[in-house]
């Protein structure tokens, strides 16, 4: 995703949920996030986007930042998240399965082979 479709998509987004969203930083320099969105659900949030900077990536980082959000979420009474993941980004799948989310379904999507997890 590019820096305009992100500002766009989550940063700008009426649905971005800040005060449940995490990044990491090492000294000055952001190295990683998770952001979460409002999903329109019953006590569910939905993960707006997560990376890790690519000097950064395979230390766990993705992992830690997602964590953060469930937690965050979970003692704020959200009893799930989605998230979707790309069905070729092995990284994130990794990621989304160690942290338990599963697979439900795939979603109508403009993009195929998005799927729908729940945690
Ligand atoms: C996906 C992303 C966030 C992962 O960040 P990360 O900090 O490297 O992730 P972690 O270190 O927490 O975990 C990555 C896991 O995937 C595994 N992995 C990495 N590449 C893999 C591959 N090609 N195939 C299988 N597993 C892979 C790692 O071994 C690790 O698992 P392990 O802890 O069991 O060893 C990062 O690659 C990224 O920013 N990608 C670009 C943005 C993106 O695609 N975001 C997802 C859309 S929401």
């Amino acid at each position: 995703m590019s820096y305009h479709d992100y500002n766009i998509i989550i940063l700008k987004s009426p649905l971005m949920l800040w005060e449940g969203s995490f990044v990491a930083k090492k000294d000055d320099l952001y190295v990683g996030s998770s952001s979460v969105i409002k999903s329109g659900l019953k006590d569910t949030m939905e993960q707006g986007f997560t990376a890790v900077r690519p000097g950064f990536r395979g230390r766990g980082l993705a992992q830690a930042v997602k964590l953060l959000v469930a937690k965050h979420a979970r003692s704020h009474g959200v009893k799930s998240i989605l998230t979707h993941n790309g069905s070729q980004n092995e990284a994130m799948l990794r990621v989304n399965e160690k942290l338990g989310f599963v697979k439900r379904s795939r979603v109508t999507s403009t993009e195929p082979g998005w799927l729908r997890f729940g945690a």
